[in-house]
């Protein structure tokens, strides 16, 4: 997606060869016109689908997921990392590791926002490892609902997750794809 691909060419820094701070317009400081073309760009994508609910990980997945929801005309819903002291009916929970991070969360799910009718797409801003996305995975198949897409902002191709989710045969749409970086540096796989 051209003008997501030109925002992480002017606004994007790579600190080094893995991680790449963008929280002047993703996960700080949010552009709101971007996160609205983001969110038209993945409703484009999978509109014909017939997709009942957005998923995606609190926090930074919340902006681009919203406005993805928003044009599709359907609810979206946030998976915590802790356990709200307010869930108090029954709930998914499944450990996911992030490498990023190195640490532990426990994703949250209450089973009152997922039945097994449901057709979901998960959306998140970045793809890594894809333990994140994995965990996502789990909880919705334990509720036996269907995962129909995976919409990712930002991939780092060179990390293993996108390989992880092709290999289990999902339908994946990256907005921007990383082939490699290096420090000031950050080149893309070239858009089709
Ligand atoms: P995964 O999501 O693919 O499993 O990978 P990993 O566990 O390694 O990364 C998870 C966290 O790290 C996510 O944030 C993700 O947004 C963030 N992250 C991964 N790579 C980058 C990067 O290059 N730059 C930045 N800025 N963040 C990166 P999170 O823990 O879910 O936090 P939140 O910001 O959504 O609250």
């Amino acid at each position: 997606m051209k003008d997501l691909i030109n925002k992480i060419k002017t606004d994007g820094i790579a600190l080094n060869e893995d991680v790449l701070k963008v929280d002047s317009f993703l996960n700080h400081q949010i552009d709101p016109v971007l996160m609205k073309n983001i969110g038209d760009e993945f409703a484009k994508h999978f509109k014909d689908l017939n997709i009942t609910k957005v998923f995606t990980i609190e926090s930074s997945g919340i902006a681009p997921a919203l406005m993805t929801s928003l044009k599709l005309n359907i609810p979206l819903v946030v998976l915590k990392k802790q356990l709200p002291n307010t869930l108090i009916d029954g709930y998914y929970s499944v450990p996911v590791k992030s490498f990023t991070k190195n640490s532990i969360y426990n994703l949250t799910l209450s089973k009152k926002y997922i039945s097994k009718d449901d057709n979901i797409l998960i959306i998140d801003d970045f793809l890594a490892y894809g333990e994140a996305t994995l965990g996502v995975i789990n909880i919705i198949k334990e509720a036996h609902a269907n995962i129909a897409g995976i919409g990712i902002v930002i991939e780092k191709s060179f990390q293993p997750g996108r390989k992880k989710l092709d290999s289990l045969g999902y339908n994946v749409y990256s907005l921007a794809r990383i082939a490699s970086m290096s420090k000031n540096k950050i080149n893309f796989i070239k858009e089709e």
